[in-house]
């Protein structure tokens, strides 16, 4: 039990009995006394509510008062956080987040896609109330990577961030290479394995991830998060034979965000890459994540886990809310939301070398004609590969030199016009990790 003479119990509203919010139910009563321990308060639910209030879940809900209401819930007079575990940018669970701080609550949430879009000014709100919003379950499950960027890191200027941040493309990509399997078949394993959100291009597409980088990079940067100008491209274009051909060069292909402050702007991209396959990066397996931080103190700062799934997850909501019942009230992004500043996104992307794999034709000259290509475009060539004929044309695999992609997409321009091509390169980024 609680101190009688130290603060009250912390009394939590949970909004959403999906898989994350059973999960943080289930912590709350197996951990109670440990959780009293560590914040020297008991730590209750006192109401919860979902679309459906019939569906077992397998978690004991009796003892919890019931709001089929989101904003009801999030308002109530016993409630001193809001949990709120709906999801969607807009529509119950932003209306109920909004009510709540102007109701003077302190949230947590799990949700990457509201914060991505609403961010900036419900920091603002949650600030002009005194409120404290946080998102540690937002980014990369259960991996504490909010708190490393707000406070373990905080003392530094940080250069580059970095990440697997979508558990779903990861397990697609890697299980494309260990199976031999082309996109669609394993794109349906996942489906089968209930791997992918209700909107699967959410994971495809790369825009759950863009979310997480979007809000990294408003921390690791001091600025509003700008997820208009996260470039992003999914995977659903990689096949096997970039994933086969791409390990044969030492790469693997990830789906990897990366935010770096340069010269020239904010850069902020979630597209697949090629990492070299001995790097932490080029390790990672199936639905873990991994997200790289890079600080002008610290030096690279490399953090791997779960980055999905009922405990993980919860254990990230539950980092949250142990903050506030110990009385720790950090700025949402890590400092007063007036004071981040609106960055100016990059016009060009960071040079970098790249991967082309394009198909030729059997006939004199044809490799010459590339190469000349390239050459007048400015790239040299770095390791180059031709596999056997077939059919008359045979696989060419290029690695450049660092270039621009203003001048990649010159070459890739000057191919076109040669005529030795058969079927469009396909070019993809080498990230330097
Ligand atoms: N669908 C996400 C993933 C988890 O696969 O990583 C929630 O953001």
């Amino acid at each position: 039990m609680t101190n009688p003479t130290g603060p009250g119990p912390l009394r939590l509203g949970i909004a959403g009995l999906g898989t994350v919010g059973t999960g943080v139910v289930k912590i709350i009563q197996r951990q109670a006394a440990r959780l009293t321990a560590r914040t020297g308060r008991d730590i209750v639910i006192t109401a919860v509510g979902a679309r459906s209030r019939d569906k077992d879940r397998g978690v004991r809900l009796g003892e919890y008062e019931w709001e089929n209401d989101p904003v009801a819930l999030a308002t109530r007079d016993d409630v001193d956080v809001f949990v709120e575990l709906v999801g969607g940018d807009t529509g119950p669970a932003l209306e109920a987040t909004r009510a709540a701080l102007k109701a003077g609550k302190d949230v947590v949430t799990a949700n990457k896609a509201m914060l991505a879009h609403h961010g900036q000014e419900l920091a603002e709100l949650a600030e002009s109330k005194g409120s404290v919003l946080r998102f540690e379950a937002a980014v990369a499950g259960g991996i504490p990577v909010v708190k490393a960027l707000t406070e373990g890191l905080a003392g530094n200027e940080m250069s580059r961030v970095m990440g697997v941040m979508n558990g779903t493309c990861n397990y697609i990509l890697t299980r494309m290479e260990s199976g031999g399997i082309g996109y669609n078949a394993v794109f349906a394993e996942a489906a089968d394995l209930g791997y992918l959100e209700a909107d699967p291009n959410l994971d495809v597409g790369g825009i759950d991830a863009g979310h997480k980088l979007a809000l990294l990079a408003a921390i690791a940067f001091g600025t509003r998060v700008d997820f208009d100008n996260v470039t992003l491209e999914g995977i659903q274009r990689i096949s096997i034979d970039d994933i086969t051909q791409a390990a044969d060069m030492g790469y693997r292909i990830k789906l990897l965000g990366v935010a770096q402050m340069t010269a020239r702007g904010l850069e902020q991209r979630m597209t697949p890459c090629l990492v070299p396959t001995a790097s932490p990066l080029g390790q990672l397996e199936g639905g873990t994540n991994m997200v790289v931080l890079e600080g002008d103190s610290v030096g690279q700062t490399v953090l791997r886990g779960a980055g999905a799934g009922m405990g993980p997850t919860a254990s990230a909501v539950l980092s949250d809310v142990i903050d506030i019942a110990r009385g720790t009230r950090l700025s949402t992004f890590g400092q007063p939301a007036h004071t981040l500043t609106v960055a100016k996104p990059a016009n060009a992307p960071t040079p970098a070398p790249f991967y082309l794999r394009i198909r030729l034709q059997d006939k004199p000259g044809a490799l010459a004609k590339i190469a000349t290509v390239l050459g007048d475009a400015g790239i040299s060539i770095d390791r180059m590969r031709q596999y056997d004929h077939k059919d008359s044309s045979a696989p060419v695999l290029i690695v450049t030199h660092k270039t621009t992609r203003d001048a990649l997409d010159v070459a890739l321009a000057g191919m076109a016009g040669t005529g030795v091509l058969v079927g469009d390169p396909v070019a993809l980024r080498i990230e330097e990790v």
